[in-house]
């Protein structure tokens, strides 16, 4: 067992949502491109830019560490995104596939916002009072970005309730 303390299982998580959100970059463009609502689009287009922060910050965090956060691959979010892509590929376009955008998108904010809670208490039991509050910013963000979406899906929703069947 190699992760045997609370530090190392710390920099082993922190690896993990690196490569969470890098994939995340990656995945983003495309689900902002599919979606019909603009303020869906406008939403999931921010919630890119914001991400791109969100890696920086990790870097950030590494070089505080003094580790390096790249070579692992978040298998979890990897099945999230492409469960995510499904999503494009068999629902209709218009409002059921917001919908359906959007379940996927919360999906993703839900699995990063348990990761980021648990290395944010990891590193404030540890002492390290500055990872744990760029931890912090992070999750906030992940948590207003799910909020959102929960917001417009009130909308999304209605709408597609009134597609015809
Ligand atoms: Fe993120």
């Amino acid at each position: 067992m190699s992760v045997d303390t609370l530090e190392k299982l710390l920099i082993d998580e922190l690896k993990d949502l690196y490569s969470a959100e890098h994939q995340i970059t990656k995945a983003l463009p495309k689900i902002a491109k599919a979606a019909a609502n603009p303020e869906l689009k406008s939403a999931l287009e921010s919630h890119l830019a914001e991400t791109l922060g969100q890696v920086q910050r990790l870097d950030k965090i590494g070089e505080i560490l003094g580790k390096s956060l790249k070579g692992k691959t978040c298998e979890g979010m990897k099945g999230v995104l492409t469960e995510g892509a499904s999503v494009l590929e068999e629902v209709a376009s218009g409002n059921i596939r917001d919908a359906g955008i959007i379940s996927a998108a919360q999906r993703v904010e839900h699995y990063e916002m348990a990761g980021y809670g648990a290395v944010r208490e990891y590193a404030g039991l540890l002492g390290m009072k500055q990872v744990a509050a760029l931890l912090d910013e992070t999750l906030h963000e992940e948590k207003a970005a799910d909020q959102k979406l929960t917001k417009i899906a009130k909308s999304v929703n209605a709408d597609a309730m009134s597609v015809a069947v």
